[in-house]
């Protein structure tokens, strides 16, 4: 019985190739739609205002502050110019407590902005701002954002495991400057920018093939280097560079192709943002290990998988975090000590067969390929809506895409399988000049940078 619902599951997690490519061609379409028009898409396809990424002629001290993440992270960098490179960089990582995101906004901010306040008050010798100057900022905040400018924008809403009703329309740079009002730190922010937006302008700078960023981690998106005259909705002046910075929030992507189980229905319902980011439902971290936990507790209820009694901790959501299903999804040993450990430590279920074992280790499969290759889909719909998908008269054009996030970064079966389902989609001849790059941490360095290059002391270009 219980392996009766495995199967099933399975079945309905099916992605083959031409499911995949549904998928793509989706995606495809809902960007051009987003690009169309506000409103146009479930796919948002922010304007970020970044129309001209690193050049490697930033220079100066800057701060970048991360929200968004596992983790929250306050960042120092001293850029050196061309030829200098990034000449030191220091960081901090906090963990936001899980009260505050979900309380007020005052208190959020106020938290962020005394962590900030608190690294300010390091800076060491030969890193200060010259005398009389204002220290700036890059703000990475991982958030669907309607931009207003390079330096301001609204929260659409809130996704991932943030939930603050009073932020939601709110200006979030004026929201942090207030808060460092209150705090007395004298900053200014000179640019907010989205993880995807960091993640590209952090990769540019090592690399100018990069046209792309993905952020896979505990939530996911894209973000991707779009030519102007390719958005009708926006209808400001044509950037000189023709180029503008696109955010995708790929996340709320969602289409009919999507192979959607039972599990995913119930989790999307009993979520903090239900009917929303249905794409990021599927694939990022901060839901994998919550749809096995869904899965098993079914197998309990329904077919006494762990015995008569259901496991008590089975019934907590969200109690089996996904780096615990990489980690049982990982165990090569014999007798797949790591799942029982992980079973006992988490679960408290301390009697398990081989067999159920090995079952729980194929759940952890069907989980991580169906994110997988549906991340791989995604991605394939920008290479598509860029043109890059057929090698042009011999030309070979280089596609690199800056990747982040911990999921990619630290679940490697994940990360194997979506690189070779991008290899399988794109075939053997478009893949070889599609690379993914690991950009750890670009986002920070990415808004020092965009902060340096929209610094209010840069001496006015004519
Ligand atoms: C970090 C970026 O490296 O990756 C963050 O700087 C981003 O801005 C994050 O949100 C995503 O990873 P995770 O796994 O922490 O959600
Ligand atoms: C969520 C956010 C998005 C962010 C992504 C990755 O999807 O809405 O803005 O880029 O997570 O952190």
């Amino acid at each position: 019985r219980a392996m009766a619902i495995l199967r099933e599951f399975e079945e309905n997690c099916g992605t083959p190739i031409g499911k995949l490519g549904q998928v793509a061609d989706a995606m495809t379409v809902e960007m051009h739609a987003g690009l169309a028009s506000e409103g146009g898409s479930k796919l948002k396809m922010l304007i970020s205002y970044v129309d001209n990424l690193p050049s490697g002629e930033e220079n100066g001290l800057f701060y970048a502050l991360d929200l968004g993440g596992t983790n929250f992270r306050v960042i120092r960098v001293l850029l050196g110019g061309r030829d200098g490179g990034v000449v030191k960089q220091e960081f901090e990582e906090v963990s936001i407590p899980p009260h505050l995101m979900t309380g007020s906004s005052d208190a959020l901010f106020d938290y962020i902005a005394t962590a900030l306040a608190n690294f300010v008050a390091t800076e060491g010798e030969g890193l200060h701002p010259s005398p009389g100057k204002q220290r700036e900022l890059g703000f990475t905040f991982s958030f669907p954002v309607r931009q207003t400018s390079i330096s301001s924008g609204n929260l659409i809403k809130w996704t991932k495991g943030f939930s603050i009703d009073d932020t939601v329309g709110e200006d979030v740079v004026g929201e942090l400057t207030k808060a460092m009002e209150r705090v007395g730190l004298d900053m200014r922010v000179s640019a907010l920018v989205n993880d995807t937006i960091g993640t590209l302008a952090g990769g540019r700078y090592y690399n100018p093939d990069v046209i792309a960023a993905v952020i896979l981690g505990t939530g996911t998106n894209a973000a991707y280097v779009e030519r102007a005259q390719a958005i009708p909705k926006w209808h400001g002046l044509l950037p000189k560079s023709g180029e503008m910075v696109i955010n995708m929030e790929w996340g709320n992507f969602r289409s009919s192709h999507l192979p959607l189980t039972e599990y995913d229905q119930d989790l999307d319902v009993e979520s903090l943002n239900p009917g929303e980011q249905i794409f990021e439902k599927i694939i990022s971290g901060m839901y994998l290990g919550e749809i096995v936990r869904r899965v098993l507790l079914k197998m309990a209820e329904e077919a006494a998988f762990f015995g008569d009694t259901v496991p008590p901790k089975l019934k907590i959501p969200f109690i089996l975090r996904t780096p615990h299903m990489s980690a049982m999804h990982h165990d090569e040993s014999s007798d797949l000590r790591v799942v029982g450990s992980k079973l006992k430590d988490i679960l408290e279920i301390s009697h398990t067969s081989l067999k159920m074992r090995k079952a729980i280790v194929e759940l952890c499969d069907i989980v991580a390929t169906r994110g997988a290759r549906l991340s791989a889909a995604g991605i394939v719909g920008i290479i598509k809506k860029l043109g890059r998908d057929a090698v042009k008269d011999g030309e070979k054009q280089k596609s690199v895409i800056a990747m982040d996030g911990g999921l990619y970064e630290h679940y490697s079966k994940f990360s194997t399988c979506m690189e070779s389902t991008l290899k399988e989609l794109l075939g053997e001849e478009v893949s070889d000049n599609v690379v993914i790059k690991l950009s750890n941490d670009g986002s920070g360095i990415g808004a020092a940078l965009l902060a340096a290059s929209h610094s209010q002391y840069l001496e006015v270009e004519e």
